[in-house]
């Protein structure tokens, strides 16, 4: 089984993801880390572990059909069979996540369908919420959404300030997302079949 991480940012879930990889608790080879942003974090992380890094810009692409074609080369290249999204910070095409479908997955940082978009924690504390938590789910054509693979959810202490939250919640994906990816593998979860159209 050949792994993919997509991220633009930090890569904390890369490093869990790395990390599982590297104790056997996930048993796929990471390939490659797809990255859009030559600053990231994420990309120092990946070669401090040894996977290689393939930085695609969407900047040096005229339409984002070429920029996720020259994706799905290097996807062909590396023989990737999953593609996990980290914090993957740009929007891809229905046409990708349907070629796609059933192999390419999302962490979120929230309960699904509860606090969709790129603030979740935040928008979670600012509504006060007593519970929160992490999805991992499929991705299909609608932000945030697609069957759910697993979700793990904590309680928010009244003592707890936006800061406490978000590392509550960051420790939760670690440990959640290689679990979901190993649910794949071993095929104890299976993406839906999708309806003929
Ligand atoms: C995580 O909170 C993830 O749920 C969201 O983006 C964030 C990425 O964090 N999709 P990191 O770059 O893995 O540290």
């Amino acid at each position: 089984m050949n792994l993919a991480v997509f991220a633009s940012g930090k890569g904390s879930n890369f490093s869990a993801i790395a990390k599982a990889v590297k104790e056997g608790r996930v048993k796929a080879k990471l390939k490659i880390l797809v990255c859009d942003q030559p600053q990231a974090a994420v990309i120092r992380r990946a070669q401090g572990t040894g996977v290689r890094v393939v930085l695609v810009c969407r900047r040096d692409f005229a339409r984002r059909l070429d920029f996720e074609t020259a994706i799905a080369e290097k996807l062909e290249e590396y023989r990737i069979d999953l593609i996990a999204l980290a914090g993957f910070m740009r929007l891809l095409s229905p046409g990708f996540v349907r070629r796609y479908f059933g192999r390419i997955i999302n962490i979120h940082p929230s309960l699904l369908p509860a606090f969709k978009g790129a603030h979740a924690i935040r928008d979670a504390f600012d509504a006060g919420v007593e519970v929160t938590g992490v999805t991992v789910h499929f991705v299909d054509e609608k932000v945030d959404h697609g069957p759910v693979i697993l979700q793990d959810g904590l309680l928010v202490k009244k003592s707890d300030t936006l800061a406490s939250l978000e590392k509550k919640i960051h420790l939760l994906e670690h440990r959640i997302y290689p679990q979901a990816i190993s649910l794949l593998i071993s095929g104890k979860c299976k993406a839906p079949r999708r309806k003929a159209k």
